[in-house]
């Protein structure tokens, strides 16, 4: 039995049109993730990642071969990536996090706007985030290939994510082509600002 599964989509892969178009959203989870998950199984096989949970490996990726590093990413990216849609998002941010925003960037459109830049500037392959650093604050950053803000990795910026948009051209090519910014834009119809609250909770209470 492998160690790793890929996870079921928590909403049809049709849920989020017309900003997600189906087509996307099932080459996405079925094969790339699929592919992730597939190969992050016979990555760690026979190596001290086998008896590792997804989270400790993430933690501490350095440790680990490039093909664990790599597969390991984009598990745990596309996971997160699944749970913070919905085709019935809460809107907006609410509570501590809408503070703690509030306090760092000023306002949700200005957080907006850097998660775009980020995006937007992340040359090839990557994601854009929001994380949670270990003072409790949040922060916007990018990276490229499967990597994440949790990895121990001596460049980049480290904290939790609670927000991620995949800027792979797998994630938008085929609804937006090359036009990355307005795949950007759709993203946030489709952000469930609920479960970015709830991520950033359980950010907090590890930190
Ligand atoms: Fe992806």
């Amino acid at each position: 039995m492998s160690k790793f599964n890929l996870p079921a989509l928590p909403y049809a892969t049709d849920a989020l049109e017309p900003h997600f178009d189906k087509e996307t959203m099932t080459i996405h989870h079925q094969r790339h993730h699929q592919a992730y998950v597939t190969n992050l199984n016979n990555a760690v096989e026979g190596s001290e990642a086998e008896n590792k949970s997804l989270e400790e490996i993430i933690r501490e990726v350095s440790k680990y071969s490039k093909a664990v590093r790599n597969n390991g990413g984009g598990h745990y990216n596309h996971t997160l990536f699944w749970e913070i849609l919905s085709p019935t998002p809460q809107g907006s941010p609410t509570g501590k996090l809408a503070e703690q925003i509030t306090a760092t960037f000023g306002d949700i459109d200005t957080l907006k706007a850097e998660i775009k830049k980020a995006g937007l500037g992340q040359f090839g392959s990557g994601w854009a985030w929001l994380y949670v650093k270990a003072d409790g604050t949040v922060a916007v950053t990018a990276t490229p290939n499967q990597d994440n803000p949790l990895m121990d990795l001596e460049s980049g910026d480290k904290g939790f994510p609670i927000l991620g948009v995949d800027v792979w051209e797998h994630a938008y090519y085929l609804k937006y082509q090359n036009k990355r910014a307005d795949y950007l834009d759709a993203f946030w119809s489709v952000l469930d600002w609920a479960s970015v609250e709830k991520k950033y909770e359980e950010a907090l209470a590890k930190i």
